[in-house]
């Protein structure tokens, strides 16, 4: 898909019923993938990549969010982020943020609107 073209997600209906998504893409040509989930209703997506050490944030648990329910947490050394803004919460990367990916909502379905990015068909076969 090119580059200014809606690139379909998941229906807000399907981020209602999972705690969060993740979806296969590349970023400026690097592959990776993005996490996708309704916070407080709306939905938000960031690149999966932990800052601290460079690890997917579910790398060792299947779970983005804390107990609590209002912070993302990297399960490799728990540290936590801001849902709606990405930024680091704890002290050694106090300050810095998750990237932040632009998703646009029409007729209730999320599309990735990022410039240079594209969205991997899943194809089952991984
Ligand atoms: S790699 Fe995420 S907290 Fe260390």
């Amino acid at each position: 898909m090119q580059d200014g073209k809606l690139k379909a997600i998941c229906s807000l209906e399907d981020l209602r019923t999972v705690s969060y998504l993740t979806r296969r893409i590349t970023l400026k040509n690097r592959p990776g993938s993005a996490l996708v989930f309704l916070f407080e209703g709306q939905p938000y997506s960031y690149v999966n990549h932990c800052m601290h050490m460079h690890r997917p944030l579910n790398c060792e648990r299947d779970a983005v969010f804390d107990e609590t329910g209002k912070y993302l947490r990297c399960s490799m050394h728990g540290f936590i982020f801001d849902p709606k803004t990405g930024e680091c919460q704890s002290p050694v990367c106090l300050g810095q943020r998750l990237q932040a990916l632009r998703l646009e909502e029409v007729d209730g379905v999320l599309f990735f609107t990022e410039k240079h990015l594209t969205l991997i068909e899943e194809t089952g076969d991984d």
